[in-house]
């Protein structure tokens, strides 16, 4: 068990393409095991590879709304298999890029296929925030950011804040 550092915008990692698992070793469970520690502690309800410097293709997001029992989803090598052609808005944020939230439109609803830490193929259908929640954690293994979906103006917006607020870090 470890809190591990969680690294921002704009480090170059967040923007590289995480590759597939071939084998569940045990490193890659342990490593699962921090990246939940590090999410629980941010406190956050997502989070994956690239965000803690690592690409491996693991994601791990836990959206039980607050005071209910914890729904920790640990998937490995998650892909997007059907999605809705309805749409949803709804506020997102992120541990890469804290203090930005925004709107982001997404298909409503998803299907995903998984491999699970039990070694076995999952497939699970997601709607409301844990369909938002997995698709902005994909995105991460592939090197997408949630404001690349805003407009150009916002997007700009953010990212020269961002660069404002990372120049104050150095
Ligand atoms: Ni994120």
């Amino acid at each position: 068990m470890a809190i591990l550092p969680i690294i921002l915008t704009p480090e170059p990692v967040l923007r590289e393409t995480a590759k597939p698992v071939d084998t569940i070793t045990d490193e890659l469970l342990s490593l699962l095991d921090d990246m939940a520690d590090t999410m629980y502690d941010a406190p956050g309800i997502g989070l994956a590879a690239n965000q803690i410097g690592r690409l491996e293709r693991v994601i791990v997001m836990d959206c039980a709304k607050d005071g209910s029992a914890p729904e920790l989803w640990k998937m490995i090598n998650p892909e997007i298999i059907a999605s809705s052609a309805e749409t949803a808005k709804l506020e997102e944020g992120c541990l890469s890029i804290p203090g930005h939230n925004s709107d982001v439109v997404r298909p409503a609803e998803v299907e995903v296929r998984y491999l699970g830490t039990d070694g076995n193929m999952h497939e699970m259908q997601a709607d409301g925030l844990l369909a938002a929640c997995v698709q902005h954690e994909i995105d991460h293994l592939n090197g997408v950011l949630f404001i690349d979906h805003l407009s150009r103006l916002k997007r700009d917006m953010i990212w020269r804040k961002v660069l404002k607020e990372a120049k104050a870090r150095i």
